[in-house]
């Protein structure tokens, strides 16, 4: 038998830091709300699930959190004021265009007049640095984009309930657009060991139980005025959209966006109680380094625009 929502938090503990987060969003919200600024929580990345408390293992999911990080950026750019949170050490907004090595090979040393080393970018990368640089100064200025961590299901959820408490206060005016790969099962914490399972007590027996599908009282009661996006993750082509409008029907939110996991990149499908559209990028539009965040976040923009004007 799942646990419900309530049992989930009354269970497992807030994550340490969940009041410092706490006291972050609501400042950077309250700065937003006085700007009338639109705003948007980006979830990204995948949750983990301990199977210790002092965690040495866990269990784990695919997602890199590239979907979250760049639709950020595209929504930055759309004017919103964006709440990243993002799974510890996935990808983030800008710093993804110069990870690892591709940054160092972006740089070079030389000797000033004074025979110390400088370093600086090489001229042939500026064209390419600059324009993201940009973009993050701008961001950072403006103050439009907060980024807040977490890392175990746990964490995620008790967070997301955070957020949700301030993104109330901004009617339609919010959207969420939940894009992290949340976990299905956990281990609850009452039955999770203390310490390292060890080897010699021979093959561990894993009970996982279900989590509560946290989208029904996100969308009923946390923030019943916003414009909820939920996405929809499948292998299986024949089931998407079959599984797409099942959750709109259950959780009666705005809009599920199917994705497979083999052409997550350059194929979604947008389902709506009362619609069905797709967008897809070209082999050479995939080339030329188009990305479908670009055409996600247009649309939604568009339908959130039309939702808070009542004419959707
Ligand atoms: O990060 P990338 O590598 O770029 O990949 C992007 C992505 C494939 C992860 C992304 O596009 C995506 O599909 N994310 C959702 C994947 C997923 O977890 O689907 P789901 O069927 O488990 O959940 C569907 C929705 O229910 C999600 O929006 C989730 O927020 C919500 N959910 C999930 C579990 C849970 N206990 N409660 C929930 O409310």
């Amino acid at each position: 038998m799942p646990s419900t929502w309530e049992e989930f938090y009354a269970e497992n503990p807030p994550p340490s830091d969940l009041d410092k987060n706490k006291q972050r969003v609501q400042e950077f919200c309250q700065k937003q709300l006085e700007h009338g600024s639109h705003i948007v929580l980006v979830t990204s990345g995948g949750t983990t699930v301990p199977l210790e408390h002092l965690t040495v293992r866990f269990v784990d999911n695919f997602s890199a959190g590239t979907r979250g990080a760049s639709s950020a950026e595209y929504f930055l750019n759309s004017g919103y004021a964006v709440i990243f949170m993002h799974r510890i050490k996935s990808i983030e907004p800008f710093v993804r265009h110069v990870m690892g090595s591709k940054f160092l090979d972006m740089l070079q040393v030389s000797s000033s007049s004074n025979g110390s080393p400088t370093i600086s970018v090489k001229p042939s990368e500026v064209d390419n640095l600059l324009p993201i640089l940009s973009k993050y100064k701008a961001a950072q200025e403006s103050q439009k984009l907060l980024q807040v961590g977490f890392t175990t299901l746990s964490d995620y959820l008790w967070l997301l309930r955070a957020i949700c408490e301030c993104l109330s206060a901004f009617g339609s005016r919010a959207m969420l657009y939940l894009a992290a790969a949340v976990s299905d099962f956990y281990v609850p914490a009452e039955q999770m060991p203390t310490h390292k399972i060890q080897s010699q007590d021979g093959v561990p027996t894993i009970h996982l139980e279900l989590v509560p599908k946290i989208l029904q009282p996100l969308v009923s009661l946390w923030v019943p005025s916003a414009y909820v996006v939920s996405f929809k993750l499948e292998t299986d082509e024949n089931i998407l959209i079959k599984k797409a409008r099942s959750a709109l029907n259950t959780y009666k939110h705005k809009i599920v966006i199917g994705n497979l996991l083999q052409s997550r990149r350059n194929r979604v499908v947008f389902v709506t109680t009362h619609d069905e559209s797709e967008a897809r990028l070209t082999h050479s539009q995939e080339q030329q380094g188009l990305e479908i965040e670009e055409l996600i976040v247009a649309h939604l923009k568009r339908e959130h625009e039309k939702f808070i004007s009542g004419t959707n």
